[in-house]
């Protein structure tokens, strides 16, 4: 998601900078915004001036070190607490102290994530976007408990800024998106494992019949069947361990077996 984060500020006049541990993902990012500006240029969204001048805005660095002159920050790692406060720690000590380290958490509290510094909590936000970044509209705003007024109002505006909604939502694990999406989600595993439908009918199902852009298992696949689990598990535990939000067998199986979605190119689905 931080790609489509960095080509969505890029192609609204933002410098944006890519960070990556991983050279790979760097160079996935490179290309994933290459092919999106010129898919633009060649639908005449853009000029060839207005894309190079977007891939003028881009660059890709693997330590954060080297983007510590940036006047914002959005963390966009796995979905995993003890990663994303380490990753907080490292931002607290980088950027400047008026930088706002906002997350792309899809369901983690900010407030314990703010707690990794302690220091900082006032800059510290819920900045939730969504896939494709370029194309959705939404960012999930949220705030924890000692997130500034300032820090609200700044990241209102660059949502608005980047061409985005921003929503407002209270800081519960999950907040609204994945407290509606993910069991929803999870029922659809379900109703698969219990013999209820095939994964293709149960797509074509709420495709055809609640007019989904896509079925939910095909949309589990999308996001990431780990990210999917991760999320429920995050919701299980932070939610008075209610066990309507346990990840289902079916999903917790293909984790284990490796397929992951699109990104392995197997989940419920084969690409
Ligand atoms: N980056 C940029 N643009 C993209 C893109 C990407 N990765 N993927 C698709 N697009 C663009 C395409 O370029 C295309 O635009 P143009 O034809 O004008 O160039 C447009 O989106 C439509 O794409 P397609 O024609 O290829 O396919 P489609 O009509 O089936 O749409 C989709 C694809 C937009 C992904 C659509 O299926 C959709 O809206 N799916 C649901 C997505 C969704 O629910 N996202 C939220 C997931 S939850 C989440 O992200 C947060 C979380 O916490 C888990």
């Amino acid at each position: 998601m931080g790609s489509g984060i960095a080509l969505t500020g890029a192609t609204h006049g933002i410098r944006a900078v890519v960070i990556d541990i991983n050279e790979d993902q760097l160079e996935r990012a490179k290309s994933y915004h290459k092919k999106q500006l010129d898919r633009s240029v060649s639908k005449e969204r853009m000029t060839q001036e207005e894309a190079d001048t977007a891939l003028s805005h881009l660059s890709y660095v693997s330590s954060m070190e080297e983007a510590s002159d940036a006047d914002w920050a959005v963390e966009a790692a796995t979905e995993n607490i003890d990663v994303k406060k380490s990753i907080f720690k490292q931002m607290f000590d980088v950027f400047g102290e008026t930088v706002v380290l906002a997350t792309n958490t899809s369901s983690i509290s900010i407030t314990d994530l703010a707690s990794a510094v302690p220091k900082a909590a006032h800059r510290v936000i819920g900045m939730h976007f969504f896939n494709p970044v370029p194309v959705m509209k939404l960012v999930e705003v949220i705030k924890g408990k000692q997130t500034a007024e300032k820090t609200t109002n700044a990241t209102i505006a660059l949502s608005e800024q980047m061409g985005k909604t921003p929503v407002p939502a209270n800081d519960f694990a999950g907040f609204v998106s994945n407290r509606v999406l993910m069991p929803m989600i999870n029922e659809a595993f379900h109703a698969w494992s219990d013999g209820v439908a095939e994964p293709e009918a149960i797509d074509s199902i709420m495709k055809l019949g609640c007019a989904f852009p896509m079925g939910p298992l095909r949309l589990a696949d999308y996001i990431g069947l780990d990210v999917c689990r991760d999320i429920m598990m995050v919701m299980y535990t932070g939610l008075d361990e209610n066990p309507k939000y346990l990840p289902s067998n079916k999903l917790i199986e293909l984790v284990e077996q490796g397929h992951l979605g699109d990104k392995s190119s197997q989940g419920v689905y084969t690409y």
